[in-house]
């Protein structure tokens, strides 16, 4: 059984019903399988079934793609609803009745997923309430929480929210959820890396020269103001979704593909980022801006200041460019270059190995620049691989050209790419959390982040730069770059 806390939000209507109608058509869910949406509106299970799916607009694509109303119905009759008052603060006994006759009606095993989806201001007061009620204890089925983002809001904050789930629920019950884990390119990393002995031997500090990977939204904060203001770029996709993508590239190999060994490793990897402490490395390493009012093909589009539900004097940040060293033996000296903005010139996340300059250059006049062997993992969209590496121009004499060697997973047409959302509830559901960060992996991202955050607070005359919409961003963030090069924006 899945429970979903906020189950009257955006969240449960946007992404979590329509990947468990996608999961359900391809026949993935167990058979009896229930969702009981919790929230703090008043509903019954019928209005429920009609919010979230009979009348979902998130659910008509699926119509499109051959889903018959027959199995939106029956999908439908597996939803249900209780509502747990105004601040989620009650007795939870009539919960755990409702629960028990769904168990009994479904004949669940009394497995269940709390699926944690209020405001985080409320996720210790639900687990606490759980526990009250002795929902949470595994005598007669396992039970699971997933508690989606943002997992704090610095060190402390992540500190104390780990501390207060614990306190309920073993580490081992808890899945904090970050939806870029899901997304199939980034499992790919490991399987780049791992399963391959062309690259791992390539993929340190002697043929790599420097990493870079960015994340771009052409969106602006769309409805979201309120929630971004308080937020910012670095906390709502540095901290999580592109330190998860650090850690991935960084990481050592594991002996296996045990989720603990993965999710070792990986903690490694964040703990041996090189924290910046003083303000002269954090001026020079970081970079924050925010998008003004601009227009684009004669389309006026607001500034970041302007949107609604964003203070007219804010100084948060949409976009946030960081250069940071990782203390190990293996990345000794290669810089990495991370960023990720809003309102840029298009959607698009992607990490680039750029190797050395050959250590001789034979073909001096080449026309080949230094630095032009590229891999290219194009997180989204057309997932895939490129390797960028120069080739010989026919002809006389030795004119070497860039070619490209490039791999679509498109290509892989007859399988079906999961949603990040699929993949990942489906895992929590089979009780792996190797797609799922652990208690310390956060607090590590978190040890990272917290000092720039700080900087940017509280620091002295801190830059905040504007760009306009549709463009890459300040043109001072190139200044980050080492040596002649920029950053390579994808599509240019
Ligand atoms: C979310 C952020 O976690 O990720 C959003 O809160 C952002 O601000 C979104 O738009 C991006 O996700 P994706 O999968 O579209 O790259």
């Amino acid at each position: 059984m899945l429970v979903i806390f906020g189950a009257s939000g955006d969240l449960t209507a946007r992404k979590l019903v329509p990947a468990l109608f996608k999961l359900y058509r391809a026949g993935e869910l167990p058979q009896n399988f229930v969702v009981l949406g919790v929230s703090r509106s008043d509903l019954t299970d019928g209005a429920f079934r009609k919010r979230v799916v009979l009348d979902s607009p998130h659910l008509s694509d699926e119509n499109d793609n051959g889903a018959s109303d027959e199995q939106i119905k029956g999908f439908a009759k597996r939803f249900f609803y209780e509502d747990v008052g105004s601040s989620y603060d009650s007795d939870y006994q009539q919960l755990r009745n409702r629960i028990e006759d769904l168990n009994d009606m479904f004949n669940t095993g009394g497995n269940i997923i709390y699926y944690l989806s209020t405001p985080p201001t409320l996720y210790e007061t639900i687990v606490k309430n759980l526990a009250n009620a002795d929902l949470n204890t595994q005598n007669n089925g396992w039970k699971h929480i997933i508690v989606e983002k943002p997992f704090g809001y610095s060190l402390k904050t992540a500190k104390e929210l780990n501390r207060g789930l614990q306190r309920f629920f073993d580490e081992s019950q808890i899945y904090r959820i970050d939806h870029y884990l899901g997304k199939e390119t980034v499992q790919n990393l490991l399987v780049t890396r791992f399963a391959n002995s062309i690259f791992e031997p390539l993929w340190n500090r002697i043929y790599i020269h420097h990493i870079e990977i960015t994340n771009a939204e052409s969106v602006g904060v769309e409805k979201r103001g309120g929630y971004y203001d308080k937020s910012g770029a670095l906390r709502d996709m540095f901290q999580n979704h592109l330190l998860q993508i650090v850690s991935l590239v960084v990481m050592e190999p594991p002996i296996g593909d045990a989720p603990e060994e993965i999710r070792n490793e990986k903690v490694k990897a964040l703990k041996s980022l090189r924290i910046m402490r003083d303000e002269e490395t954090l001026k020079n390493n970081t970079i924050r801006a925010q998008y003004v009012a601009s227009e684009i093909d004669g389309k006026k589009i607001k500034g970041y200041r302007e949107e609604e539900g964003v203070a007219p004097n804010s100084t948060t940040e949409t976009y946030a460019a960081v250069k940071f060293f990782v203390d190990n033996w293996r990345w000794h000296g290669v810089p990495f270059y991370v960023r990720t903005a809003k309102r840029m010139p298009t959607k698009v996340t992607e990490v680039v190995i750029h190797f050395n300059t050959p250590p001789h250059q034979i073909f001096k006049d080449s026309g080949i620049r230094g630095k032009d062997n590229k891999l290219i993992i194009r997180i989204q969209p057309d997932e895939g691989i490129l390797i960028k590496f120069g080739v010989k121009v026919p002809g006389q004499g030795f004119k070497v050209e860039r070619a490209n060697l490039d791999f679509y997973y498109s290509c892989l047409a007859e399988t079906r790419v999961m949603q990040a959302y699929e993949r990942l509830l489906l895992d929590a559901m089979q009780g792996d959390a190797t797609l799922y960060a652990r208690a310390d992996e956060v607090e590590a991202a978190w040890e990272f982040v917290d000092p720039i955050l700080d900087y940017w607070q509280n620091g002295k005359n801190v830059r905040m730069y504007g760009y306009a919409a549709g463009v890459w961003g300040p043109e001072n963030a190139d200044d980050l770059i080492e040596g002649p090069g920029n950053w390579r924006n994808p599509g240019e």
